[in-house]
C-alpha cells in the first residue's frame, strides 16, 4: 500500500473496506463480470486469504487482459453468462461481483444464480457505483459521462444501465437471503488505496483528469457517428465537456455488501 495515502482517500471509507476484507477467507473464488480482472487484483492484495479464482464475463473479448494478466496465477477465465451459470450448487467459499450489476439486464437472476453457487457459510461480496447521495459537482460528471457512455452502449445493442440508488442496490440484495449483511459506502474504491497515481486523482482539476474526460466523451460518440441520434449526444456531451472545464472530475462513490450463505 502506498505510505502517503491523498487526504481524500484516507478519509474516504475506503480504508474500512479493506481492512473489511482482510478478515475474509477466500478460498475459491468466483468472480462476475470480470472483464480486466481489476476486482480479482484487488482481491488477491486485499483477503486474509485465497486459494483460487474463476472469472466468468459473457463477453470472452473482454476477459483478454485478464488472460494476460493472469497466465501465471491461479485464475481460471472463462466466457459464460452469470444468469445461467454452469457451476454445480453450493460450489464456490465466495462468490463477488464489482461494478458489473448496473450491466445486467436481469440482476436478481444474476444475484441469485450467485448464491445458489455459494457454499452454505460461504462470503458474498458486491462493489458498485451508485447514483444518489452527496455526489460532489465533479462526481456529476462523471456520472454524467458515464449515462452518456450508457445511452452510446444501449444504441450499439450492448447492455448498459445507469447506476442504480443506495435503495436500489438495498432493495437487490435484500431479495438474496443472506445472513450478516454489512453495508460499506466510500468516495474512493478500495483500489486506490493501492494506485500510485492515487495522489493525482485528489485534484478534480487536475489537467489530465480533465482532458480524460474529454477525450473520453470524444471517443465514445465516434462510435455512432453515423446514428441519428449523434447529434442530440454530441450536445450532451458538449455541455458535459464544458462543465468539467469548470468542475473537474472525480470518480463515483462506491458501495459495499458483505453477506454469509
Ligand atoms: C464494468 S465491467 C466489470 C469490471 C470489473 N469487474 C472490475 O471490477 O473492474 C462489467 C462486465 O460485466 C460483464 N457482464 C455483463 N453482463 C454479464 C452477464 N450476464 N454475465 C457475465 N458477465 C456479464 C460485461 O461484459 C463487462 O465486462
Amino acid at each position: 500500500m502506498i505510505a502517503d495515502l491523498p487526504d481524500g482517500l484516507r478519509e474516504s471509507g475506503a480504508i474500512k473496506v479493506r481492512e473489511k476484507l482482510g478478515t475474509i477467507s477466500g478460498g475459491v473464488i468466483l468472480d462476475v463480470g470480470t472483464q480486466d480482472g481489476d476486482f480479482i487484483t484487488t482481491l488477491m492484495k486485499t483477503l486474509r486469504e485465497y486459494k483460487s479464482f474463476v472469472g466468468i464475463d459473457i463477453l470472452a473479448g473482454d476477459l483478454k487482459k485478464a488472460k494476460e494478466k493472469f497466465k501465471d496465477a491461479p485464475v481460471d477465465l472463462m466466457e459464460m453468462n452469470a444468469e445461467t451459470m454452469s457451476f454445480p450448487d453450493n460450489h464456490f467459499n465466495t462468490v463477488c461481483i464489482s461494478y458489473s450489476i448496473h450491466h445486467l439486464e436481469n440482476i436478481d437472476t444474476v444475484l441469485a444464480e450467485m448464491y445458489r453457487v455459494l457454499k452454505p457459510g460461504g462470503s458474498f461480496i458486491i462493489q458498485e457505483l451508485y447514483s444518489d447521495g452527496e455526489q460532489t459537482q465533479a462526481q456529476r460528471v462523471d456520472r454524467d459521462k458515464h449515462n452518456l457512455n450508457v445511452k452510446i452502449d444501449t444504441i450499439l445493442g450492448i447492455p448498459h444501465f445507469e447506476a442504480l440508488s443506495r435503495q436500489e442496490l438495498r432493495d437487490a440484495v435484500n431479495k438474496v437471503g443472506l445472513s450478516a449483511v454489512e453495508v460499506y459506502e466510500s468516495s474512493w474504491g478500495v483500489k486506490c488505496l493501492f494506485c500510485k497515481e492515487a495522489p493525482d486523482c485528489e485534484d478534480p482539476h487536475r489537467k489530465e483528469n480533465v482532458d480524460y474526460v474529454i477525450k473520453d466523451i470524444d471517443a465514445d460518440l465516434a462510435r455512432i457517428i453515423d446514428h441519428p441520434s449523434y447529434d442530440e449526444l454530441r450536445q450532451v456531451g458538449e455541455s458535459i465537456k464544458e462543465r468539467v472545464k469548470v468542475t473537474g472530475s472525480s470518480a463515483a462513490s462506491v458501495m459495499y455488501f458483505f453477506g454469509k450463505k
